[in-house]
């Protein structure tokens, strides 16, 4: 009898553990799922504030309401939606391999999209989004909308040689690209560039004298015209454009929701005519950067990455600087410049660097390229090109020589307070000038 109940008790474990096991992660599983269906996002202190937010205004909420790139869809959300159709089709798990899908799945995957062709577009995926009441809309969110599907603008004035020219003195690839956002009108701001922090050729670093060749580029759209008329500067730029060749403009509106394409048409056009550049530094045509200082910063970069290249066998640098901002939300303020409403987009932004200028390498330059034709255009630029490197899995550094937001005011005649600095924003063509004599030769008392 008790022979029998220890082997009908052995038996006992040897069924209900199994069971009891299977049991428990049951309870487990279905714990984690009415956990990750009832989480609300807990409130996160911010640190920054989005570009163009007043740090003033209560109208804004300043923290991120979930986190960026929801898993499940926003459906109310323009962006959102057009993105998540993007993901679906690019995923391998669900998509298999790279022919499987069809293009009834495709068009259920973009439900609420018109897929219709405009003639002046030349992009392979031509879809004009709907958004509901889109003639409530402000004006640049509207025309942002009709032509985000298009991506690809003929170039207007090219310079296919820039990176080929001193092949001769063996310096067909420059240590650094400078491509700076311009507009056609804005002859004084290059040329005070090009005489002061944006001269092309061979640069000195500041103190190990190192130094490396320094290309310039402008890039520039058409004049926009939608404002009412203006002067006809094509000659003008053209004249420029013999004298300096530098000059890179696309046919396509120079609007601030536009500025994204720059940074797209750009790395196409880098891909093409300059794939060697080692660093680029993108920026606007209205801020002051110490070139040699950022020359000797890059030169440690590269370095360091060549010390490790040896042991990590990685050959790419993924490098990508500039002034972080963290935690920002979209400018939910109708007014504001940098509005963008709830139906377009939800969600925070991810880390992004202002741009007022950021450094990147030539191969994260490339890498970046290909990402965004994953990523929607999104109106913002700076955004936009955080919403890349986070699809990437990379994140931007922050660098505390990245003054987008400007020196404090009582220092900002002082020329030793610019010590540390490598970029600061803004600055007329004047006081670019003025600075950068000042800066030639600094006091020894710095
Ligand atoms: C991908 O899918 C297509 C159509 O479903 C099929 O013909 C093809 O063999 C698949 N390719 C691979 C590599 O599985
Ligand atoms: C080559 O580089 C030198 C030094 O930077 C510069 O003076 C020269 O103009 C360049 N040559 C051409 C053809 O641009
Ligand atoms: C951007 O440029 C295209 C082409 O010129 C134009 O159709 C579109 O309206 C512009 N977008 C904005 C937001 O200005
Ligand atoms: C790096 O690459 C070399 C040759 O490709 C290989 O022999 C070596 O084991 C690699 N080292 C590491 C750390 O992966």
């Amino acid at each position: 009898m008790g022979r029998f109940c220890k082997c009908n008790g052995r038996l006992l474990c040897m069924c209900l553990l199994p069971c009891m096991m299977t049991g428990h992660l049951l309870v487990y599983v279905l714990v984690s799922i009415f956990v990750t269906i009832s989480y609300t996002p807990q409130k996160i202190t911010v640190h920054y504030i989005a570009s163009g937010v007043s740090a003033h205004s209560s109208a804004l909420a300043s923290h991120p309401v979930g986190p960026f790139w929801n898993l499940r869809l926003e459906d109310s959300a323009m962006w959102n939606q057009l993105q998540h159709a993007w993901d679906r089709q690019h995923n391998p798990i669900l998509r298999g391999n790279t022919t499987g899908i069809t293009r009834e799945t495709k068009l259920k995957l973009l439900s609420e999209i018109e897929d219709e062709c405009s003639s002046v577009c030349m992009s392979r995926e031509c879809s004009v989004p709907r958004v509901q009441d889109f003639n409530s809309l402000p004006e640049q969110m509207r025309a942002f909308i009709l032509a985000m599907h298009c991506r690809e603008y003929p170039l207007l004035i090219n310079q296919p040689g820039m990176c080929r020219r001193n092949s001769s003195l063996g310096l067909d690839s420059p240590m650094l690209l400078m491509a700076i956002k311009s507009q056609v009108g804005n002859f004084e701001n290059r040329q005070a560039i090009r005489e002061t922090w944006g001269r092309s050729g061979l640069v000195k670093g500041e103190s190990n004298k190192k130094g490396g060749l320094v290309r310039t580029v402008f890039l520039l759209g058409r004049q926009d015209s939608s404002t009412g008329p203006h002067p006809d500067l094509k000659n003008l730029l053209e004249l420029e454009n013999q004298k300096y060749g530098d000059i890179l403009q696309w046919d396509f509106r120079d609007t601030f929701f536009n500025l994204t394409l720059k940074d797209l048409l750009f790395w196409h056009w880098l891909q093409q005519h300059c794939p060697t550049a080692i660093f680029v530094f993108k920026g606007d045509d209205d801020v002051f950067v110490r070139t040699g200082a950022l020359l000797d910063y890059l030169h440690k970069q590269w370095d360091e990455h060549n010390l490790w290249k040896a042991y990590t066998n990685k050959t790419n640098l993924d490098l990508f600087v500039g002034e972080v901002i963290y935690n920002a939300m979209p400018n939910r303020e109708p007014s504001a410049k940098y509005y963008i409403p709830e139906r377009f987009y939800k969600g925070g932004y991810p880390p992004y660097a202002g741009g007022g200028g950021v450094v990147y390498s030539g191969s994260l330059a490339l890498r970046l390229k290909d990402v965004s034709e994953r990523v929607r255009l999104f109106p913002i630029d700076d955004v936009y090109l955080g919403m890349c490197m986070y699809r990437l899995g990379l994140s931007p550094s922050h660098h505390p020589g990245f003054l987008t937001f400007d020196l404090p005011e009582t220092d900002r005649g002082n020329p030793c307070a610019y010590r540390s600095v490598l970029l600061v924003h803004r600055r007329s063509p004047n006081e670019m000038l003025t600075l950068w004599k000042q800066l030639q030769s600094l006091p020894a008392h710095c």
